[in-house]
């Protein structure tokens, strides 16, 4: 904790002023681990290793929310192998870790269109989500198979199936039938990696939120590049369309 507290006040981090949720795009694992030439597989690896120490890191920063992309919508595209690698490994992280994360306080949520899932994974994910209901100290979305457009469609399509008349639909309808419902939006989207792009995560709750894209390879952020980004936040004047103070 003591080396935590010297580096909030060694960045000028206001304490009361923390972002309450924190959306990551963890990009950059397989070129992290070409340019170490190892496998992709060892990216991804090392990727969730940091992830890790990232939650770890929200929870002493006092970060309620942290929304990660872990496959998305378009994820399918990549070679057989690597597919079916990165979901016997979200297998085994879930399997491994589960204790941990009921200790830590932390409240597990799989976001997306999880229909796609075998019955193994779907179980595995059910029984994460019911074991850290009553967390909450830290909420960690998993967006798996998640796709902006598709989650925006899923939200049209559940008020509709509930009996909404679509062609009275509001904003605030379509925020409570998304796969966020009552969490706040966003403060902070980050991608690493180096590309400048959203590729599909959280269009409609980043809509106000503050963009960071960072060239360091996700396996590579660590608690010293979150304070730089936390310490810029800080810095920003959000001004949601309106004029600063
Ligand atoms: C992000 O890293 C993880 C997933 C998309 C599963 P990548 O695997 O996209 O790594 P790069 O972008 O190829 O380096
Ligand atoms: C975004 O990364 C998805 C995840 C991090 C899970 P990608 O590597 O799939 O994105 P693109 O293809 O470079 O846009
Ligand atoms: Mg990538």
């Amino acid at each position: 904790m003591a080396k935590i507290d010297d580096l909030i006040a060694q960045y000028g981090i206001d304490t009361d002023r923390m972002p309450e949720h924190i959306a990551i795009i963890m990009d950059g694992n397989g070129r992290w681990a070409k340019k170490r030439l190892m496998p992709r597989n060892l990216g991804h690896k090392q990727g969730q290793k940091q992830l890790k120490k990232t939650l770890i890191d929200c929870v002493q920063l006092g970060v309620k929310v942290l929304s990660v992309y872990v496959f998305s919508t378009e994820n399918w595209r990549r070679p057989e192998e690597e597919v079916s690698f990165l979901l016997k490994f979200l297998k085994s992280s879930i399997q491994e870790e589960i204790d941990e994360l009921v200790q830590e306080g932390v409240r597990l949520k799989f976001l997306g269109d999880l229909s796609e899932f075998d019955t193994p994974l779907l179980d595995m994910i059910q029984t994460a989500e019911r074991m850290t209901a009553k967390n909450d100290t830290i909420q960690l979305n998993i967006m798996l198979n998640y796709g902006g457009r598709r989650e925006i469609l899923d939200a049209v399509k559940a008020f509709a199936h509930n009996g909404g008349d679509a062609t009275k639909i509001s904003e605030d309808d379509i925020s409570q039938n998304v796969y966020t419902k009552q969490i706040s939006d966003p403060d902070i989207l980050i991608r690493t990696g180096g590309d400048i792009r959203i590729s599909n995560f959280m269009l409609w709750q980043c809509a106000y939120s503050e963009l960071f894209f960072l060239k360091t390879f996700w396996p590579d952020f660590g608690l010293e590049t979150l304070l730089q980004v936390i310490q810029e936040f800080q810095s920003r004047d959000r001004r949601y369309g309106g004029l600063s103070e």
